[in-house]
């Protein structure tokens, strides 16, 4: 596995911030050792979030290396669909579950998260990490998950909120004194989010409620910097 850069401590810590170089959204190698490390337990405490009843099926949208469907199927869902418009990460995704033991109840494929390849109404739960505030237009990609998923279904997703920023994310980790690729990672989400969309927490909400989802819930973590959504598609 490729290496990345390994942060030194605090003291040193604003000067590399700047000359590190940023790790792209679908960097397959780097997306694989963030879900392995501090980030899957993020993706992990998420999936609790969703709250999926068992025997569900649920599609992650922009799964990346595919975390959160594993998680999905080792919880109960009949059925975990992780899609993802780049075939590398798929591809991965597919070899990390099969690494882990073949199971029916996971598959994969190459979509684009705005025309999904699924009939309307096909999914008891939809969910999307770190996939919308990439969109030009996340109401597009949010519109299309809410789409396929079934009335009564869970669409829940995870994005970056306005306090997410280079400044904020460097200091909330020095404040916890997290070094090395933890650190790399979570100041590199905040330069992503610094180029793509940041919406506070209740402006990811109201995305939520103007799709027209229901019931809506929400939880902030890191600092405020990362929000969490679940809302109910109408019966
Ligand atoms: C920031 S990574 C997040 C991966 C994973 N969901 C996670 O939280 O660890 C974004 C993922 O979305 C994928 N992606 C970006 N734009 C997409 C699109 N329009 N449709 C589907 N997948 C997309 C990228 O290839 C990448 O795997």
């Amino acid at each position: 596995m490729e290496s990345y850069p390994q942060q030194p401590g605090a003291a040193d810590a604003s000067a590399a911030d700047s000359d590190q170089p940023v790790a792209a959204p679908d960097d397959v190698e780097y997306f694989t050792q963030a879900q392995a490390g501090a980030w899957g337990e993020m993706l992990a405490a998420f999936a609790r979030f969703v709250a999926l009843p068992a025997g569900a099926s649920v599609c992650d949208v922009g799964a990346g290396p595919g975390l959160l469907p594993r998680l999905f199927a080792a919880a109960d869902s009949r059925l975990a669909v992780g899609c993802d418009r780049s075939w590398e990460m798929a591809a991965r995704a597919a070899a990390l579950a099969q690494a882990a033991g073949p199971t029916s109840a996971l598959h994969w494929l190459m979509a684009d998260a705005r025309c999904l390849p699924f009939r309307s109404a096909t999914f008891d739960g939809v969910v999307a990490t770190n996939l919308l505030f990439l969109l030009p237009d996340p109401a597009v990609g949010l519109c299309e998950m809410c789409r396929v998923a079934r009335p009564a279904g869970i669409v829940a997703f995870l994005n970056p909120t306005d306090a997410m920023s280079v400044a904020n994310a460097a200091a909330f980790m020095d404040g916890r004194r997290i070094i090395g690729f933890a650190r790399y990672s979570f100041v590199n989400y905040a330069r992503l989010a610094e180029a793509h969309h940041r919406l506070s927490l209740s402006a990811w909400a109201e995305l939520a409620a103007a799709a027209g989802l229901t019931g809506i819930s929400m939880a902030a973590r890191a600092g405020g910097m990362v929000g969490w959504v679940r809302g109910v598609r109408p019966a």
